[in-house]
């Protein structure tokens, strides 16, 4: 069985003070969940801070964003082996990326090849506009997001993916998808055309998580869904106790 992995992404949020006092509060509800993968993704600013807290907790450590490159003339740019040296995992193609900062497939592409060359746990996000949900394209954008972002990855390590299936319509507006819309583009989208890139037990291995107004009240719904492998939680993940909540749903 694929373990739940539910991963806090804070965004542009928190300075380093703040940083350590949620993670102080977070740190010992989240080291007892230990049949889940837990990661929080704080800014670039608190990643030294927060890694050092959670140095043994078996929690995760992921940041938000990072350049392919491995290092060179690209200002305010992060590298890998940067990211690297703090965190195991890393967000790619977050939404909020692709509509305020020209995120593209083609960049996904070139950011999770590095991701995988460096021995990051890649998050892979994909979901469609509130326009084309309502005109019925979902499958169709989701699916180029696939095909185009996970261009020319190796069988063999696809398994190390994880995909985040955030409809843009469902991020930050409290107006979450049912888990009964998310499964059936998790399972009837996302995992077979994952299974025509890598083959059926690559797909059958790799998370999909969802994202868009996940909260406490709503989590138990996603994660009872066959095809829903976690969560990738925006502003619930500021809140300590919320968060811990939704960890705990996910326990299988
Ligand atoms: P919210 O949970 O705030 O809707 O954000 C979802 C998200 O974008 C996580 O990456």
């Amino acid at each position: 069985m694929r373990k739940s992995i539910v991963a806090g992404n804070w965004k542009m949020n928190k300075t380093v003070a703040e940083a350590r006092e949620l993670v102080s509060k977070l740190l010992s509800p989240l080291m007892e969940i230990i049949d889940v993968e837990r990661v929080l993704c704080p800014p670039f600013t608190s990643l030294f801070a927060v890694s050092s807290m959670l140095d043994g907790s078996g929690i995760g450590l992921g940041v938000q964003n990072m350049h392919w490159e491995e290092k060179g003339a690209f200002t305010g740019e992060i590298a890998p082996n940067m990211v690297k040296e703090l965190c195991n995992y890393v967000i790619i193609g977050h939404s909020e990326r692709r509509t305020y900062f020209g995120e593209t497939n083609v960049t996904v592409n070139k950011k999770l090849h590095a991701a995988l060359k460096h021995d990051l746990t890649p998050i892979v996000c994909v979901g469609e506009t509130l326009d084309e949900y309502e005109s019925g394209r979902t499958s169709e954008v989701v699916l180029r997001q696939i095909n185009l972002g996970f261009a020319d990855v190796d069988p063999a390590i696809a398994s190390r993916i994880v995909v985040a299936y955030e409809p843009v319509w469902a991020i930050g507006t409290g107006k979450a998808s049912s888990g009964e819309n998310a499964n059936q583009v998790h399972g009837q989208v996302i995992r077979p055309a994952l299974s025509g890139l890598f083959g059926e037990e690559n797909a059958q291995a790799i998370r999909i998580q969802y994202g868009g107004s996940v909260t406490a009240a709503n989590a138990s719904e996603f994660f009872s869904q066959s095809d829903i492998d976690g969560a990738l939680v925006g502003g619930a993940s500021l809140k300590p106790e919320e968060f811990t909540s939704i960890v705990k749903a996910a326990v299988k």
